[in-house]
């Protein structure tokens, strides 16, 4: 059979999860033994180009100088994938902003030989766009500046970008993809797109080609047997840190996830002081279950003194939520919210770590791993092991490993 080739072309604005999308795509692809290639305007700009181009003066599209620049990377990289498929290549993805009606004409007249499909990344989700920023701003490119210039900077050059953004809907065939979410908004897309069954389903699925879900070390707290609070690391828990720091110091772990809880923070400090290059970033939504009115008691104080907790719990976990305070049912919400958000600031080839805590594991790994919900608080959570975690959609992997020597 003949193998049929494609374009898609990406379209968003910066930090919508573009790239992160386009090397998705090229993975699964290239599983499926579809020889796939991204062709990346940003990359070849800091390549080729000698000027600054971390001021967003560069981006203003009354810059003519700017624009002669830019569309000069863009037409190279629409020359060299459409060469690639020339020679043979099946899916060469253009990874651009690609947000003005003049950019997608000149695309759709010049790769006019096979067909294209636009993927538009749309994500305004302030506090994941602000986080995002924040990513971008580690680039060698921003090095030069203070951090507050650095994201001054390259929100104005979102703003260029916003002036001359007009959204996908005349052309013949595009998905409109809430990047966040991985859902899909709108999509037109005519029979003859090959492949269109295979990237549809990779772009809603959450996949992680590399999680290690840690739960932090041993608390003062956990030795009493005591829910909840913000209790600090015991001797034995720093050890584990330390453990846990040596285990993983041979791989490359460039951002650890954990709660605002200071025995998560606690636990991935030794691991960043190992790394190379790491940043630990707490989101609330990983916090532990709130256990209401029952923060900082015992188990055996729950029982003795408020008998009707432990009962119903008893009987209905998963759906028992705690006096002001939470449920595993009522944490499905900000839990899947912190897996997407962690998703979102990863690289899809990098290692992710979480550090997290007991119930909040056990919705973070049934989020991969299905579990009936019934099962779901009693899912075995050590602190001296690690669940590794491979999800994709290929390949389903969980291990509970030991990082001891
Ligand atoms: O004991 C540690 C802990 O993380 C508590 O803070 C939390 O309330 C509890 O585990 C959750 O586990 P379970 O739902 O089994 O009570």
């Amino acid at each position: 059979m003949k193998k049929q080739s494609l374009y898609i072309a990406m379209v968003g604005l910066p930090a919508r999860g573009k790239s992160t999308i386009a090397t998705k795509l090229k993975e699964n692809l290239m599983h499926d033994s579809v020889k796939t290639r991204i062709y990346n305007n940003g990359n070849l700009r800091r390549k080729i180009v000698r000027t600054d181009t971390s001021d967003a003066r560069f981006f203003d599209p009354t810059n003519r100088e700017g624009v002669a620049i830019r569309e000069k990377i863009a037409l190279l990289n629409i020359k060299r994938a459409q060469k690639f498929l020339n020679d043979g290549g099946q899916v060469a993805i253009l990874d651009a902003t690609n947000v003005s009606h003049e950019r997608r004409e000149n695309i759709l007249s010049l790769l006019n030989d096979h067909p294209i499909l636009f993927i538009e990344c749309i994500n305004d989700d302030e506090e994941i766009l602000e986080a995002s920023i924040l990513r971008k701003i580690d680039m060698a490119e921003f090095g030069h500046l203070t951090r507050e210039a650095a994201i001054q900077g390259f929100k104005e050059r979102i703003s260029y970008y916003h002036s001359i953004q007009k959204p996908l809907s005349g052309e013949r065939n595009f998905i409109k993809l809430d990047s966040l979410n991985n859902k899909i908004i709108q999509e037109e897309i005519a029979p003859d797109i090959p492949y269109h069954d295979q990237i549809r389903d990779f772009l809603v699925t959450d996949t992680v080609k590399h999680l290690f879900l840690i739960r932090h070390g041993e608390t003062h707290f956990n030795l009493e047997d005591r829910i909840g609070g913000d209790s600090e690391l015991t001797e034995n828990g720093w050890a584990q840190a330390r453990a846990l720091a040596h285990y993983f110091k041979k791989k490359q772990i460039p951002l650890i996830f954990t709660s605002e809880k200071k025995r998560t923070i606690q636990t991935a400090e030794p691991i960043r002081d190992q790394q190379e290059d790491c940043t630990i970033i707490p989101l609330e939504e990983f916090n532990e279950i709130d256990s209401g009115f029952c923060e900082c008691m015992t188990y055996e104080e729950i029982r003795r003194d408020k008998p009707e907790v432990y009962y119903a719990r008893k009987k209905d976990k998963y759906n028992y939520i705690y006096q002001e305070g939470e449920g595993y049912i009522s944490m499905q919400d900000r839990i899947n919210r912190g897996i997407k958000k962690a998703l979102y600031l990863s690289d899809p080839m990098d290692n992710i770590m979480i550090v997290g805590h007991r119930a909040a594991n056990r919705m973070i790994l049934s989020h991969f791993l299905f579990r009936r919900t019934e099962d779901v608080p009693y899912i075995y959570i050590p602190q001296d092991k690690f669940y590794y975690i491979s999800s994709t959609q290929n390949k389903k992997l969980f291990q509970l490993k030991s990082y001891h020597p």
